[in-house]
């Protein structure tokens, strides 16, 4: 495959091509009689070609490379090309098959032949196949509701996009068309390992602590199969709420940015900066000030550039999404992903109220959303209790948010 069609909710937008391992692309000269700053910073709406080699983006530009998955999207993906015989799919055989299977509101021509009817998702099956793929078991085929719905969120951990009834009784699949009276979710699957299965709790937790301490959030629940077991649901920010058919086109920070978001070289003041510069809205600053607040002192250290994603309307105006990815979680480099003000630990109230001040954030405003922050956060047990995370666990994350509190 050399040729791909990029799409914007049906309107041709540009071609990627392909030779010697290089992409090139440019916009299609209708596109940019009435262009829309999809990708505003690194990618803007101009006549020419753009060349991307190799590099964080598999020679993508950001703007596309956002539409694949991550970690376990991309086993999926590549389990799916090896039972039809390619071992190693290229990344415009990769977009083509996603079609319009994608997160976001970019899709991609020639679409692959994958798609097909929404069907019930049993969560059982689901989480079972997922495990014995992230563990590299072969044999059996993968769940079909894995195939169809599993290979388009980006992330670690085995994930599928699922249309959910209002009641949460009924879970199909949701790539594609949410039937009628349905809502478009994701569910991170408990694979039932011992390593991440109390894991789903604790994001439950976490979402809701963070609600509590202002920040803006999904609708997240817990869903329990036949068996009991509980998978985290969170409704998706890149489907209309009115309609969830309609797509809203939504970039990551790294693609936004050209970053890449496994190399721990970012700041949160140019996040910050980029968030001013990008909505013109003060409260979108102040918003992704309280989620850097949250962050640091509830250690949600896996606070790359990946786990923040912005919104554009189709009046292009640019919005912060709701926050995602809210979990108690460690790294090798002994404090946040990202840092602030050039420190990933021991950050004191002053440095920042410091870069609240860079931002034009009012010292009155900064001590309201510090106060706010700390409240929640102090009330870790309780959040922990209702969503069930275990004893065991809801005390280390305790200690460390009352010692992160009181390093302040
Ligand atoms: N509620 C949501 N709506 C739309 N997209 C989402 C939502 N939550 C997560 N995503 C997208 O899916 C990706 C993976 O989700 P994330 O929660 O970060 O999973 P993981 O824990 O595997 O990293 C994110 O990088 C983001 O692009
Ligand atoms: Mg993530």
């Amino acid at each position: 495959m050399k040729r791909l069609r990029v799409c914007f909710k049906n309107r041709p937008v540009g071609e990627l091509l392909a030779q010697d391992g290089i992409h090139y692309f440019s916009y299609d000269a209708d596109w940019l009689k009435a262009p829309l700053p999809l990708s505003p910073y690194e990618l803007p709406a101009e006549a020419g070609v753009t060349e991307h080699r190799k590099g964080c983006f598999l020679a993508l530009p950001g703007l596309c490379y956002d539409s694949l998955p991550d970690r376990f999207g991309m086993a999926v993906l590549r389990r799916s090309f090896q039972e039809q015989g390619v071992q190693n799919p290229t990344p415009l055989q990769m977009l083509s098959y996603l079609g319009d299977r994608t997160m976001g509101a970019l899709s991609y021509e020639p679409a692959g032949d994958e798609a097909g009817q929404t069907e019930r998702i049993d969560l059982i099956q689901v989480a079972r196949s997922a495990r014995q793929l992230m563990a590299h078991e072969h044999g059996e085929a993968l769940d079909p509701a894995i195939v169809k719905a599993g290979a388009t969120a980006g992330g670690m951990m085995p994930k599928i996009l699922a249309a959910i009834s209002k009641d949460g009784g009924e879970v199909m699949t949701g790539a594609q068309a949410v039937p009628d009276k349905m809502e478009a979710w994701l569910i991170k699957l408990n694979t039932n390992d011992k390593q991440h299965s109390q894991l789903i709790q604790l994001e439950h937790a976490y979402f809701r602590m963070a609600g509590a301490a202002g920040l803006r959030v999904p609708a997240t629940r817990l869903i329990p199969d036949r068996n009991g077991v509980e998978h985290f649901a969170i409704r998706r920010f890149d489907r209309s709420e009115a309609d969830p058919n309609l797509r809203i086109h939504t970039q990551t920070y790294a693609s936004l940015a050209g970053i890449d978001y496994r190399e721990p070289t970012e700041d949160y003041e140019d996040l910050l900066r980029l968030t001013k510069h990008l909505t013109r809205n003060h409260q979108d600053v102040c918003e992704q000030f309280r989620r850097m607040l949250f962050n640091v002192l509830a250690c949600n250290r896996d606070d790359h550039a990946k786990n923040f994603s912005f919104c554009m309307d189709d009046s292009a105006e640019w919005t912060l999404s709701p926050a995602y990815d809210l979990l108690f979680t460690d790294n090798d480099l002994g404090g946040n992903w990202m840092m602030v003000q050039g420190k990933r630990s021991a950050i004191s109230q002053d440095e920042f109220a410091r870069l609240a001040e860079l931002m034009g954030i009012s010292r009155t405003a900064f001590e309201t959303i510090m106060d706010e922050v700390k409240e929640a956060l102090l009330q870790w047990p309780d959040f922990a209790r209702q969503s069930g995370t275990g004893s065991g666990l809801t005390k280390v994350v305790n200690t460390s948010i009352r010692s992160m509190i009181e390093q302040l």
